[in-house]
């Protein structure tokens, strides 16, 4: 099921406007919807020891977190140049810790949402729970 997007972009967007992103001039928009419904959104967030630098997906993961909401339904993220932004590889991981392989990840640039990929094509074969036989309990939504 997926949702309209441009709330998603709209979201993205204007926490793109909103990045610390100083060193690299690289500014990062993302949003993810949450099981609940709710749009959480968040952008790059740079530091001066550029190891800390924390991307926008994280930060629109931690705020999801923080709000309750367990599972991502749908991911969106908007970056500012021809190049499509997608995830990087410890953002692949960190979605991977909320949404299933089969969630829409929607890229988009200037002109919008310009390609849609899945989390599982991001990140096949991924590592996860079931690898360390973490069993989620009963009442998390999310099962494999
Ligand atoms: N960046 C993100 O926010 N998300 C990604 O998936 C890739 C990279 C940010 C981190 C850094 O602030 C800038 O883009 C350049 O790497």
């Amino acid at each position: 099921m997926s949702t309209p997007l441009r709330p998603m972009l709209d979201l993205a967007r204007q926490a793109l406007g909103n990045a610390h992103a100083p060193y690299s001039r690289f500014r990062v928009g993302a949003c993810v919807r949450g099981a609940s419904g709710q749009l959480y959104a968040g952008c790059n967030v740079e530091n001066s020891s550029y190891g800390v630098t924390q991307c926008a997906e994280a930060t629109a993961i931690g705020a999801m977190v923080a709000a309750g909401d367990r599972e991502i339904l749908e991911v969106l993220v908007a970056s500012e140049g021809q190049e499509l932004c997608a995830p990087c590889g410890r953002c692949r991981q960190q979605l991977a810790e909320f949404a299933r392989p089969d969630v829409p990840v929607h890229l988009a640039g200037p002109e919008g949402v310009r390609r849609t990929v899945t989390l599982g094509e991001l990140l096949p074969l991924a590592f996860g729970r079931d690898t360390l036989g973490v069993h989620r309990p009963p009442d998390d939504p999310i099962t494999v």
